[in-house]
């Protein structure tokens, strides 16, 4: 692929969303510009209600563009596809079939003509890296919520995709799963480095997993606010990074973001969390940052 090409690997141009609602069209989103390059991991982050969902059902092909156009690696976006790996809050597994059986499903889409031995060892490898090498012939109902959803990202990667799009991956796991989670992605994508979009309440795991944290202005008519480069260095340590000075400084920026674009109950809350220090013995936040942000748009 041609450097440009690299450099605008996913590109949203001009996207606008509207529906219909009840007092008339409701532009949820309005032009709405992004590009991504590849292999990196983008954070999307806005207050409840604000269209992050919205833009990643688009990226996906879950939804269309009422107006604008994406494009990814050369081709437009006109529907869903084996080439975008999705992880949503819960990951949707088919309940009678195995944790193997889960993530070779789709391989099969994307390897037509690989055995079934071949594919087997796709699904275990990548089960294993995610730490479920002893249950992949466990079946969901006999899984936990945080293994399910390490199956679910194991499906993701094992697809072999060219984007990842996660939409809150961890917002329902407890604080621990969520930091076991958190790693196990970060080993995944440096093994993979797979182009990433992710859409998180979470200002840490935004600042601990991505190259460039994207922040999105209140809907109606959501665009692009602001875009925070994180500087810090791969592998990352989570630990090292809290202790960072820059971390401190970065977090402020994205909660002052936050902060400013609160309405409503919001304000008081992320006002709460910016005066909230993570602490640095566990590495967790005091607050879950989720709990703080999460408004609904008056
Ligand atoms: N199918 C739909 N029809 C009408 N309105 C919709 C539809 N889907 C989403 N919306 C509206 O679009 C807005 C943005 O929704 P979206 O789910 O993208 O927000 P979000 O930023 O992901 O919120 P959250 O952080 O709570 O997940 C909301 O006001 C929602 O009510
Ligand atoms: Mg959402």
């Amino acid at each position: 692929m041609n450097p440009a090409a690299i450099d605008r690997y996913l590109e949203l141009w001009r996207i606008t969303k509207t529906y219909q609602g009840a007092a008339g069209p409701v532009s949820v989103v309005k032009d709405f510009n992004l590009t991504v390059k590849q292999g990196e991991f983008i954070s999307l982050i806005g207050h409840s209600g604000c269209g992050k969902s919205t833009v990643l059902s688009m990226v996906a092909g879950l939804s269309e563009p009422s107006k604008g156009g994406l494009v990814l690696a050369g081709r437009e976006i006109t529907g869903p596809g084996p080439d975008r790996g999705v992880v949503f809050q819960s990951p949707s597994l088919l309940p009678w079939l195995t944790a193997l059986q889960n993530v070779t499903l789709g391989i099969r889409q994307v390897k037509p003509t690989a055995s079934r031995k071949e594919i087997d060892e796709i699904g275990a490898h990548y089960l294993t890296l995610v730490g479920l090498g002893d249950a992949l012939h466990t079946r969901p109902p006999e899984l936990s919520q945080g293994m399910r959803q390490r199956v679910g990202l194991a499906r993701a990667f094992a697809l072999n995709p060219k984007m990842l799009l996660l939409d809150e991956p961890f917002g329902m796991l407890d604080s621990l799963t969520r930091m076991e989670l958190q790693q196990i992605l970060i080993d995944l994508w440096l093994e993979d480095q797979k182009t990433a979009l992710m859409v998180t309440h979470d200002v840490d795991e935004a600042l601990l997993l991505s190259d460039r944290v994207v922040m999105m202005t209140n809907g109606p008519e959501a665009r692009v606010g602001e875009i925070l480069e994180v500087p810090f260095a791969r592998p990352r340590d989570r630990f090292a990074l809290i202790e960072d000075p820059q971390f401190e400084a970065l977090r402020d920026q994205l909660v002052g973001f936050l902060e400013d674009h609160a309405v409503g109950h919001a304000a008081e809350r992320v006002a709460q969390q910016r005066s909230e220090k993570t602490d640095s013995e566990s590495g967790l936040p005091t607050v879950t940052p989720a709990e703080l942000v999460t408004v609904e748009d008056a």
